[in-house]
């Protein structure tokens, strides 16, 4: 006897639900956006049933660090995503943030890594949710504040602390957009434009996210020499405000501070005894952002991504580029700006102690306008489960998954997302271990990674290795997931 119970039915997979524990062999049957059954579900029919044999099941990976921001809206096929693994993305981070922002002037650095001045459309959240429930994207999107973001929008002068009406004006800002459903509050302090803010400044915007359970992700105000101190400020405002924190991109840049991996993570493992904390690292030993004349260095190869006013010159290191200008390299990053870069200033030991960090999830920091991007934007999820758990072993697959699904659900109050459990919304990938492999390099960053078989976002097929694009077959089915 056989009745047709489920839309898809995915039979024999290894089902590694997000928890860290480990994977059983069993069948999952999907009905509309819903995770309907796990377990043997072989006398069952199903519209559609897919041979999981040798493949894993998995929850739909989190990008916990994004600047996708606009993103979603331009480009909602989101490739680059969802051929990786990813079903849901967090925007705003690093103090930058689509919305709210509007402002009649070209966006200052870093917002514009985000897009062009057009593009920023939203002052209030709830436009930009408005927009995306249009543009439906392929991905589930959730949003934080960025505290650069506000600064833009009310202060005249971003090289000094806000004043108090000027807090005031962006506290009401923050306070809508987590009325709308953002999910907390960001700040990039090592920014320029976000340099002059006080932890005071960041500690008044910031005390509004405890009535809501909203959460500070920070980008810290150093990740050079100073880190320890850095952490220091990022814990002492978690604990005043009485909100968990997450530190972004957790790592050790500049030559100085190699090394220093073991103990940077004892002092936020310390911390976590006395409150929330929680981090996210990108799986590269190399950064990228705007270019930085205080990252100018030849300790370390700095690349050209984009430059406003020498576009000729993307795609060129900047030692490459002084050369030819027969000048310093600092006399060339300042004839370059506006411009971006990638800057291979870590130690590869460091950035595998971070992986390893049973407390870090994975986000991949991508950056989607840039011209020649760091290969994180294509290829983060794949090489966490290529290159650091199977070919290094550094983290079992089980361990993999759950920094990328249910630790990042857990921590950012995702409901029913993240795990593999009946009555979830069924944002799930399958996937081979065996083949799996990031193929976006420094050289070609635009590539599709192997391995991601079939991937399903709320129950609608999404993408399709095989056809090695979207299925389009249905349409997106990407949500804005609200805060509570
Ligand atoms: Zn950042
Ligand atoms: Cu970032």
């Amino acid at each position: 006897m056989s009745t047709e119970v489920f839309d898809t039915l995915i039979r024999q997979a290894l089902v590694i639900d997000g928890s860290g524990n480990k994977g059983i062999k069993q069948d999952v049957g999907i009905l509309h956006n819903q995770i309907l059954a796990i377990g043997n579900l072989e006398h069952c029919s199903a519209k559609e049933i897919i041979d999981g044999h040798g493949l894993v099941l998995a929850p739909g990976f989190i990008d916990v660090h994004t600047h996708d921001d606009l993103e979603v809206i331009r480009n909602p096929d989101m490739l680059a995503k969802v051929s990786q693994g990813v079903t849901t993305v967090v925007v705003g981070n690093c103090g930058i943030s689509a919305s709210p922002y509007q402002l009649d002037a070209p966006p200052p650095d870093p917002i514009n890594l985000l897009g062009k001045k057009a593009e920023f459309q939203f002052a209030q959240l709830n436009d930009y949710i408005e927009q995306l429930s249009q543009n439906k994207p392929n991905v589930n999107v959730v949003a934080l504040v960025g505290h650069t973001a506000l600064r833009a929008q009310v202060m005249q002068d971003l090289s000094k602390p806000a004043s108090t009406n000027e807090i005031k004006q962006m506290t009401s800002l923050l306070i809508s957009a987590l009325e709308q459903g953002a999910k907390g509050f960001s700040t990039g302090l090592a920014y320029k434009n976000a340099k002059a803010a006080p932890s005071e400044e960041v500690e008044c915007l910031a005390k509004e996210l405890k009535s809501f359970g909203a959460i500070y992700t920070t980008h810290l105000r150093t990740e050079f020499d100073g880190i320890v101190d850095a952490l220091d400020e990022a814990f002492s405002l978690g604990k005043t405000v009485d909100s968990p924190v997450v530190i972004s991109h957790l790592k050790c840049a500049g030559k100085q501070n190699w090394g220093r991996s073991k103990e940077v993570i004892s002092f936020v493992e310390n911390a976590q005894k006395s409150q929330p904390i929680a981090c996210d690292c990108y799986p590269y030993h190399a950064s990228s952002s705007t270019l930085d004349l205080n990252q100018v260095t030849d300790d370390f190869e700095i690349f050209i991504t984009w430059s406003d006013k020498e576009p000729s010159m993307a795609g060129k290191t900047l030692a490459v580029i002084a050369d030819t200008w027969q000048i310093s390299l600092m006399e060339a990053a300042k004839r370059l700006m506006p411009a971006g870069a990638v800057y291979h200033g870590m130690n590869e030991k460091d950035v595998e102690n971070f992986i390893q960090f049973p407390m870090s999830m994975i986000g991949s920091d991508g950056l989607p306008c840039d011209p020649h991007p760091h290969p994180r934007l294509w290829g983060s999820f794949s090489r966490v489960l290529s290159h650091f758990t199977r070919d290094r072993k550094l983290l079992s697959l089980e361990q993999a998954i759950h920094k990328m699904t249910g630790l990042t659900a857990t921590n950012f109050e995702l409901e029913q997302r993240g795990f593999i459990r009946e009555g979830y919304f069924a944002d799930l990938v399958l996937f081979d271990a065996k083949t799996i492999k990031d193929n976006a390099t420094f050289s070609q960053p635009f590539e599709c990674s192997t391995g991601i078989k079939y991937l399903w976002v709320s129950g609608q097929l999404t993408y399709k290795e095989k056809e090695g694009v979207m299925t389009n077959v249905h349409s997106r089915a990407g949500q804005f997931l609200k805060h509570r």
